[in-house]
């Protein structure tokens, strides 16, 4: 992200949208010199900062990293997480953690846009945590996708070895793989014949505005166990053999 380009004269932008500590899909950590940048911008130009801690639940190596919310003394940012990764996505439930002073606006914004998350699955969900069954939950999720994680390391580097480089492992529930012997016009033949072999699997470049030197893909196995990985990895490196 091009801070030094927000903050230039004339282009105007009243609102950033980040997931820093674990960029999507890159999977790439902001440091606190560029936290403290995007921070300082949105004080000078009077911007907010949405805080997008989509799988902030599965950290894997390193320490917790701190919000960007928790570095804020001038109520710049907007905090949002989800239920989506910790519990499952059709659940549709998320949070904001807000500037006092949003907290009216998001309230009225809310009314109108969409007034019918379910009162029922909330209170459910509120008693849920409560009771201690989230954070308990939370534990052996972490737990279960831990060792799914490394089987999904341990076979691409059995399957691809050298051919490609894994980011982006150390949290959440997907990785990036970039494929540096192939170009990113080569993704959509990739993609198509994984799906044949019954394997899906996203490509990268179309989440980047200018195309990328090479051709990636996106790998998530939140909801795979790990015969499932391992097959799914031996059919992918198979494909990509023959690319
Ligand atoms: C970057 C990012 N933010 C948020 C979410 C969750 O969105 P939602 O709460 O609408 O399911 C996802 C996907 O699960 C995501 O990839």
């Amino acid at each position: 992200m091009d801070i030094a380009r927000a903050g230039r004269r004339g282009a105007g932008a009243r609102l950033a949208y980040v997931t820093p500590s674990h960029q999507f899909p890159t999977g790439a950590v902001m440091p606190l010199s560029r936290r403290l940048a995007l921070l300082e911008w949105a004080r000078r130009s009077g911007a907010y900062i949405v805080e997008d801690d989509y799988d902030s639940e599965f950290r894997f190596d390193g320490r917790p990293i701190e919000a960007v919310q928790s570095l804020d003394h001038q109520d710049r940012v907007i905090y949002v997480g989800t239920f989506s990764k910790s519990l499952f996505p059709s659940l549709r439930l998320g949070y904001a953690v807000l500037p006092p002073s949003l907290v009216d606006p998001f309230l009225r914004v809310k009314y109108l846009a969409d007034r019918h998350t379910s009162t029922l699955v909330q209170l459910v969900l509120s008693q849920f945590i409560a009771q201690g069954h989230f954070e308990r939950h939370l534990r052996q999720m972490r737990k279960r996708n831990e060792k799914r994680r490394a089987a999904l390391l341990c076979a691409l580097e059995r399957e691809l070895g050298a051919t490609a480089r894994v980011d982006g492992a150390n949290a959440g529930l997907h990785v990036v793989v970039w494929l540096p012997h192939l170009r990113p016009a080569d993704e959509p033949r990739i993609v198509e014949r994984a799906a044949r072999a019954g394997v899906g699997v996203y490509p990268l470049s179309r989440y980047y505005a200018a195309t990328p030197a090479h051709a990636g893909l996106l790998l998530g196995y939140g909801s795979l166990d790990e015969p499932q990985i391992e097959a799914g990895v031996s059919a992918l490196g198979a494909v990509l053999r023959a690319a």
